[in-house]
């Protein structure tokens, strides 16, 4: 009741007194408890009716080792020659044993070969330990992050027992994409293993392990690059006193093309609000000369997911969308490593896919794709996707949509800082970014749409034009439409007049679509979208 008349009369006044009140009360530990828990939009969700059922997308498919030809709708450019690579899972079950969830899949590597307008297809499964070993065994034998391996039948009763204390061991069924690091072709999932692959004949190659060369266990398969091909990517390090964020720099391309991952440091740690609890992160923003992360209250419960063998219960049963956190930025100096003392904030908020980030007038921008509520990772259950009727309606409709945001972090703030003052410069944002009493600044972010996007059911899986635009001022992205829980159509999102252009076709999108430079880049970041709907193979 306290707090709702310290709310009711705090919005009374006006704005600025409002805000400067809120900043007070909060740097005054006894009344700090008293204010509601940190500000939340209303979570946008969907009422859609009658959606298409999906199960055949998510069954097992044959590979085709051999290139076979495509039927091209619409047109593809002359010019266009090269190889489009694509990852995904592709087998989800191995004798009686059936994988739970969609991003346990074995990894099916997918290329299309464009020349001269005509495209080839073909695909091989990643012959990762993970599939070699399953498959000799005809079950599963290595848990992934929705499943857990059960105890081999054929052990003794003791040594099955035994088992259940092992740790999970990680797998190398790298499904989520590929990534390049010194010229070398990798595929990689968030594990501390990656795959190097052959562009080429799409062979298995190498098995690299991240944790021989920097002190992480794993890295997210969404890597940054600069033009020389230095690479930055971000991962966590676990140790007996809890965990810590690291950023890495890989170096670009030596004359030694066989030393896998060497030469890569650790540019800097970050310890995470809790040590225990450090938050799950799909990817990162990069500008020029600053790395940013985002620290989202999707919480990975370290107690839990050590103990999850034990307790029969997969890895994704130990994290978990903990709104009481709010959202946090932190901004590293990719030459120097330092973490700047800036504390930015926002509310809660889960971010899968970063946009472009870039400086100006002494801020960075960041735009990311963000759902107010980060429960979607469950919803990509197997059973979900393969429902139909009433029962996929409502799934679809419990899951938040993902919307464009921009964020403002301005670079420089200290203490002749004025609190309660928006600090962002920047005239064609409407950003924010205040500085509270405690020293913190409170980011409010700017919606990079207008309304329409809601009814195409939000954007995820951006792209921009990266070797043109990013880290650098930018004005067009792309991505996917969802008004189904996979890519239903491809939108072209104009960042200044938020207007957007919509490819609706009647097939379903599963992949990330791929934006391919244009060479003579026009001064609309212009490109081509390139979208193919595979159709499960009999
Ligand atoms: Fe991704």
């Amino acid at each position: 009741m306290f707090s709702q008349i310290l709310l009711f009369t705090i919005n009374l006044l006006p704005a600025n007194v409002g805000h400067f009140l809120c900043c007070l009360i909060k740097s005054i530990p006894v009344l700090k408890d008293f204010l509601p828990s940190p500000q939340q939009e209303p979570v946008t969700f969907s009422n859609r009716k009658g959606l298409q059922c999906i199960s055949p997308l998510m069954r097992s498919v044959e590979e085709t080792p051999q290139p076979i030809l495509t039927k091209v709708k619409g047109h593809i450019p002359k010019w266009l020659n090269g190889s489009l690579l694509r990852n995904g899972p592709g087998k989800f079950e191995f004798g009686e044993e059936k994988f739970n969830h969609w991003f346990d899949g074995m990894a099916l590597l997918h290329q299309f070969q464009l020349e001269n307008g005509i495209v080839t297809y073909r695909s091989k499964f990643l012959q990762s330990d993970s599939y070699v070993t399953n498959s000799r065994h005809n079950r599963i034998v290595v848990s992934e992050f929705g499943t857990l391996a059960m105890p081999d039948p054929c052990k003794s009763i003791f040594g099955r027992f035994i088992s259940w204390f092992e740790m999970p061991r990680p797998t190398d069924n790298c499904s989520v994409n590929y990534v390049v690091y010194k010229g070398d072709y990798y595929v990689s999932t968030e594990t501390n293993f990656m795959r190097k692959v052959d562009p080429e004949t799409l062979e298995t190659k190498e098995k690299v392990d991240w944790s021989k060369f920097v002190v992480v266990n794993g890295a997210t398969a969404h890597p940054h690059y600069e033009p020389d091909g230095t690479a930055y990517n971000m991962g966590n390090s676990y140790g007996k006193h809890g965990s810590s964020y690291s950023i890495i720099r890989i170096p670009p391309q030596n004359s030694n093309r066989d030393d896998m991952l060497q030469g890569a440091k650790v540019l800097c740690s970050i310890a995470p609000a809790e040590k225990m609890k450090p938050s799950y992160y799909h990817s990162f923003g990069m500008s020029e000369n600053y790395v940013v992360f985002i620290e989202q209250p999707i919480k990975i419960n370290l107690c839990r997911v050590i103990t999850s063998k034990f307790l029969g219960k997969p890895i994704a049963d130990g994290i978990n969308w903990e709104p009481q956190y709010k959202t946090r930025f932190h901004v590293v100096n990719k030459h120097t490593g330092e973490l700047l003392p800036g504390q930015f904030y926002s509310k809660p908020f889960a971010t899968f896919h970063q946009i472009n980030a870039f400086e100006d007038q002494g801020c960075v921008v960041l735009d990311l794709c963000c759902q107010d509520d980060g429960g979607s990772l469950h919803i990509y259950q197997l059973q979900n996707l393969r429902k139909a009727g009433e029962g996929l309606d409502q799934i679809y409709n419990s899951t938040a949509r993902a919307f464009p945001r921009r964020f403002v972090l301005p670079l420089n703030v200290d203490s002749s800082v004025p609190v309660g003052q928006n600090l962002s410069p920047l005239s064609y944002t409407s950003a924010s970014a205040v500085k509270e009493v405690d020293g913190t600044v409170w980011c409010m972010h700017e919606n990079l749409h207008s309304e329409d996007l809601e009814e195409v059911g939000g954007l995820e899986f951006p792209q921009i034009n990266y070797s043109r635009c990013n880290g650098r001022k930018y004005r067009f992205f792309y991505g996917c439409g969802f008004r189904h829980l996979v890519g239903d159509s491809l939108i072209k999102m104009d960042t200044e007049t938020k207007k957007m252009k919509i490819w609706q076709e009647d097939g379903f999108y599963p992949s990330e679509p791929v934006f391919v430079p244009v060479p003579k880049a026009t001064a609309e970041d212009s490109g081509v979208i390139l979208s193919v709907v595979v159709t499960p193979l009999q």
